[in-house]
């Protein structure tokens, strides 16, 4: 069988229609229909709009998205919006720093009409490069909560993920933990691990703890940490995490679904979460989330996937997949997630996370922590 894109048959449609049309419009100058040709101008004018029409929403019916989220995170979620809606999705995915260049490059040339990728400093990098679009939803307004979103509407949170502590049980006793801040105090000396501060993770939560403290009461926290630290820092959250493990150092911190994934593979790791700043501000958190691009074509398709994502029917979908916290505080995470146990976010805007990285890179250059 042989398949075409319904958009060129459209297209043509309207091509040939045109012709036709056009020849009847010259035969109103010269004919006896010549009486009729308000008419047949008003009818042209109703048929190549209609057709025009036709042909824009069955474009519309296929959206391009650049994923930083790998296929297996984000392939359930579009084939049950592609069920529900009948909007096809075509996906590109790779790393965030290749999608925001690949968007730069082709500018207003992108066949990409969405954007989704993790960290709302990466969220913020691309609005800031201005590679996403303002948009104006009731409907995400109401699903994701006002921390967790562009306060300019460049990009909302679908998916929360905790950046919290974990604790050798062997080691420490939970009591002994309480605070970010307090992991620079000397009684933590050689038994704190830390990921890299060249991953964005960190970044983003140093960023938080400047909106919080200010620069120079950071730069004191992060160097306490530095001094504190039993290892050079680590490449990733699960090496961090299978030092603690190994007894190598006693506590590190890192994103939740990190330790997910180790404890699914062996429950029996001396490994413990415990969520620091209960007292204070709440956990640090930030998100996987989306954003419509300036130059995509297909804006209300584009929204309406948006929509989708953080609606009931996704959330699940968007969170679980990866071990992640819905964003919808109508809907639970997932059993084995919430045997975690509850805790209380911090509720300053993400957005903080974005306008503060580049000084936090430096505060954590100063600081020493590599
Ligand atoms: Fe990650």
């Amino acid at each position: 069988m042989i398949t075409i894109p319904i958009h060129t048959i459209v297209t043509d449609i309207v091509l040939i229609n045109e012709k036709s049309l056009r020849n009847l419009l010259t035969l109103t100058h010269h004919s006896e229909l010549y009486m009729f040709k308000p008419y047949i101008n008003g009818y042209i004018v109703t048929l190549l709009c209609c057709f025009a029409l036709f042909a824009q929403s069955a474009q519309a019916q296929e959206l391009v998205v650049y994923s930083a989220r790998i296929e297996q995170l984000i392939k359930p979620m579009f084939d049950a919006f592609t069920k529900e809606t009948g909007i096809k999705i075509k996906f590109t995915t790779d790393n965030e720093g290749a999608l925001l260049a690949k968007l730069q490059a082709e500018g207003k040339n992108t066949p990409a009409d969405v954007l989704i990728t993790s960290d709302a400093g990466n969220l913020w990098a691309a609005a800031q490069a201005d590679l996403l679009k303002p948009i104006k939803s009731a409907v995400l307004e109401r699903n994701i909560p006002a921390h967790l979103r562009d306060p300019k509407n460049e990009w909302f949170g679908l998916s929360i993920r905790a950046r919290t502590m974990v604790y050798n049980t062997k080691k420490v006793k939970p009591e002994e933990l309480s605070s970010y801040e307090n992991l620079a105090d000397p009684k933590w000396k050689n038994r704190l691990c830390l990921r890299s501060s060249k991953k964005v993770y960190n970044q983003s939560l140093v960023a938080m703890l400047i909106a919080e403290h200010g620069e120079a009461k950071t730069e004191e926290i992060v160097k306490g940490w530095v001094a504190n630290l039993a290892t050079e820092p680590l490449s990733d959250d699960t090496k961090a995490l299978e030092y603690v493990a190994a007894g190598k150092c006693d506590v590190t911190l890192v994103n939740t679904y990190y330790f997910g994934r180790l404890m699914k593979k062996d429950p029996n790791l001396p490994l413990a979460i415990f969520w620091p700043n209960q007292s204070k501000d709440g956990v640090h958190v930030n998100v996987s989330g989306a954003g419509v691009t300036r130059y995509g074509r297909n804006e209300q398709a584009a929204i309406k996937l948006l929509e989708f994502l953080s609606s009931e029917k996704a959330q699940n979908l968007f969170a679980d997949v990866n071990m992640e916290y819905p964003v919808n505080p109508a809907i639970d995470a997932d059993a084995f997630v919430e045997s975690w146990g509850e805790f209380k976010q911090s509720r300053m805007n993400l957005s903080k996370a974005g306008e503060l990285q580049a000084t936090a890179v430096k505060l954590m250059d100063r600081a020493g922590y590599r």
